[in-house]
């Protein structure tokens, strides 16, 4: 008997079909099914294969223990609680590397379009409100120059450090790690808050990591500041940042993902100085066809007995 792998969504821009003589496919529909459908429809899977939205944790597992492998798409794992598939021995497996280009360029557009007013700009041509030509009209920030602080140096920390070096940036790092990436200074957490022109975050979503961006800190912050989040919605004390957005503390902010998506605080909605996007951070055809290829792969070894490609330590 071929073992069944559950998707909980459908994973573009990846043919499954190479998977079809070794498993049986289930699940796999555009929108994840509620959790005790869910818990139906996978009954008997030996692999589940969770986007980084969907909740794995300890009573889903014991209700479906036939499971013995979590093919996660995406490469955070936050979503996942890990000590319980350790503890039932379940192999877990995510997507490193392949989206590291794309969320770097993602936090870019986002630096810069908060910076040089995109959205809002956008918004005021298409509502008429362009009406005269007047070189004072919604400056915005230069970035030239200016200092870039990033949360979290990892791969994508480290490719966002690489672009900024090529705007001039001055680049500022907190990280456990110092990395050898020349041009970009290590600093702790403290005084890049404080140093920084821009903050942006890409940092793993942990317990050291919930709320790091919290109301004291964005006190202590340069006035003015600009805030990228590509991360993880957790980083960042929601109330406390509409706050600052609103007085001017902080100047701007772009943001790609949130506490509970697809929920997004009311709070950012009415202000014109936060530019949200919908968790498109890896959103390209090209990466999330990618991770599904990375979840495919690490599929097909489970099948065979062969040892994963991507596990998650
Ligand atoms: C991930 O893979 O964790 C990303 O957030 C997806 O964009």
């Amino acid at each position: 008997m071929k073992p069944i792998v559950y998707l909980v969504r459908a994973l573009p821009g990846q043919d499954l079909e190479p998977l079809r003589p070794f498993v049986e496919l289930r699940g796999g529909a555009s929108t994840a099914p509620p959790r005790d459908r869910l818990v139906e429809e996978a009954r008997g899977a030996t692999i589940l294969a969770p986007t980084y939205i969907d909740r794995v944790d300890g009573p889903l597992l014991d209700a479906l223990p036939t499971v013995r492998h979590v093919a996660s798409y995406g490469v955070g794992v936050n979503h996942l609680d890990l000590e319980a598939c350790r503890a039932r021995k379940v192999l877990v497996t995510n997507t490193p590397g392949v989206l590291t280009d794309a969320t770097a360029d993602h936090a870019i557009a986002l630096l810069l379009a908060a910076a040089r007013r995109v959205a809002e700009g956008d918004r005021v041509v298409r509502a008429g409100g362009w009406r005269a030509v007047d070189p004072a009209f919604m400056l915005g920030t230069e970035v030239t120059g200016k200092t870039l602080g990033i949360v979290g140096f990892g791969r994508i920390g480290q490719a966002v450090a690489r672009r900024a070096l090529g705007f001039r940036m001055r680049v500022l790092y907190a990280s456990p790690r110092a990395a050898d990436l020349p041009g970009a200074q290590q600093a702790p957490l403290d005084a890049l808050l404080t140093d920084s022109d821009f903050v942006s975050f890409h940092c793993p979503l942990t317990s050291q990591t919930e709320n790091v961006l919290s109301r004291e800190r964005i006190a202590r912050m340069k006035r003015g500041v600009i805030v990228v989040n590509t991360a993880r919605g957790g980083v960042v004390d929601d109330a406390a940042l509409a706050d600052a957005l609103a007085t001017g503390q902080v100047a701007a902010a772009g943001l790609d993902v949130f506490r509970d998506e697809p929920s997004v605080p009311a709070a950012y909605l009415g202000l014109e100085n936060v530019v949200l996007t919908p968790h498109l951070g890896s959103g390209t055809r090209e990466t999330r066809a990618a991770m599904a290829r990375l979840v495919l792969e690490d599929v097909l070894c489970f099948a065979k007995g062969e040892p994963p490609r991507h596990p998650v330590a």
